[in-house]
């Protein structure tokens, strides 16, 4: 009996094992995850299939390494596209658990990937942290400055990232320069333990050859049945946050118009909405124009709706603003300072994009600064001592010295852990708004 028992065991630990084989690493790459439908249940997993035949995707919560029948779940594309070529395959995943680390692996017909894994949005108030910012290039030194961002990303590890836009030098035809994007993307914002980040793609003006490529690039979603508007929502966190993407590259008025103040009646209870487009209403630098149209199709929606914090991009440098109130006649350019009610409009690109002067301030201009940066933003719910709070840092990735090469503030900069994403890493370099330092809180409430 004992012996049977012992020949039962090794059989099977020999068969188990058998199932563990690990096979030699697909050949996919430029992995990227997206976030375009509900983030606390759903993601997209998109790639680029180079060789190898019937891909899946196996993924659970529990991390069983590159042991892909050990995942209790599985999928196969749901789409796929040939195009600026790549063989892209995107496998979006539903009915994930919110507030969950989700470990997958890609397996095809030549071999399993390495693990990776995400984190699903939650579907309560939690505090959490995200990074927004724009504006990156395809050539030197500008490509390299987008690199130090990306690098940073991995160090602070957000819940996701809004790229509000301008993605490479040309106008989004160029394979090329997809290619070394999405290859940057993802070899150099993905962590040492595999951790991924998702993106929340926003439309710019230098995807103008192609106005519908954010939805073949990362399958973002657009509106109205037809794929050039690429404007779109997301929420999490029960009633607590709410992610608006615009499209300044289109129409704003008409149906996006109609579009936005439909979306913003739906989530106006909610605690934080913020909003994001491509083009500021009023650029800090005086090398871009005015957009007026744009203002007055969007500003007051913004207000009407208690709109908290608004994001560009484009102008290639930073700013911050008080919170403002738009009121055409008796404001400086259209906006009045309402540290209450008002809307916090941060931005204005240079994720890796040569920066401009900062040579057009305003009265309601909190500071404007030019280096290479993103806002990193830390999202508070209310608690016993604490009203619901944003607190926004202007984190500086990089600037150039007088000979134009980058000198990078990242690489001495320390790896937040998993256990506890809201320290100040040593080495950071942030840009500090005295007199309120280096945090500028919304609701306005360390204003002096
Ligand atoms: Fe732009």
């Amino acid at each position: 009996m004992k012996l049977k028992l012992f020949i039962g065991l090794v059989v099977f630990s020999y068969l188990y094992t058998a199932c563990d084989k690990v096979y030699e690493p697909v050949s996919i790459d430029k992995i990227r995850l997206v976030w375009n439908h509900d983030p606390a249940t759903a993601i997209s997993i998109g790639w680029d299939q180079l060789t190898g035949e019937n891909p899946v995707v196996y993924y659970g919560t529990k991390d069983q390494g590159r042991k892909w029948k050990r995942y209790k779940l599985s999928q196969e594309p749901t789409r796929e596209i040939s195009h600026h070529n790549m063989n892209t395959k995107f496998c979006e995943l539903s009915g994930l658990l919110p507030d969950k680390a989700y470990y997958f692996v890609i397996k095809d017909s030549e071999g399993v990937s390495e693990r990776f894994w995400f984190k699903t949005a939650p579907d309560k108030p939690v505090p959490f942290t995200c990074i927004l910012g724009g504006d990156t290039k395809s050539v030197e030194p500008s490509l390299s400055a987008g690199r130090s961002s990306n690098k940073m990303v991995a160090k602070l590890r957000p819940l996701f990232v809004v790229f509000c836009g301008d993605f490479t030098s040309d106008d989004a035809t160029d394979p090329d320069h997809w290619a070394l994007w999405l290859t940057d993307w993802f070899e150099l914002t993905r962590t040492s333990d595999g951790r991924l980040f998702p993106i929340v793609p926003v439309q710019g003006n230098h995807e103008s050859g192609e106005p519908g490529i954010l939805n073949s690039i990362f399958n973002a979603h657009y509106q109205y049945e037809n794929p050039e508007n690429i404007y779109y929502s997301l929420s999490f966190g029960g009633n607590f946050f709410h992610m608006i993407i615009l499209n300044s590259e289109i129409d704003e008025g008409g149906d996006q118009r109609q579009w936005l103040e439909e979306d913003l009646k739906k989530h106006k209870d909610f605690t934080f909405k913020l909003a994001s487009y491509h083009k500021p209403f009023h650029p800090h630098t005086m090398g871009k124009r005015e957009n007026i149209y744009q203002y007055h199709q969007w500003a007051y929606l913004f207000y009407e709706y208690g709109l908290d914090i608004s994001l560009d991009a484009d102008s290639h440098m930073s700013k911050i603003t008080y919170p403002l109130k738009p009121d055409s006649i008796n404001g400086y350019e259209g906006f009045i300072r309402d540290d209450i009610n008002g809307t916090m409009y941060i931005g204005e690109g240079s994720w890796g994009a040569g920066y401009r002067v900062a040579d057009d301030n305003k009265p309601w201009t909190l500071r404007s600064g030019s280096f290479n940066q993103f806002k990193w933003l830390q999202v508070f719910p209310e608690t016993d001592k604490d009203p619901a709070h944003i607190d926004i840092r202007t984190v500086i990735t990089s600037v150039r010295n007088s000979l134009r090469n980058n000198i990078p503030y990242v690489e001495g900069v320390s790896n937040l852990s998993e256990d506890d994403v809201f320290v100040i890493p040593q080495g950071i370099k942030l840009f500090s708004t005295e007199p309120y330092g280096d945090i500028i809180t919304y609701p306005f409430t360390n204003r002096k």
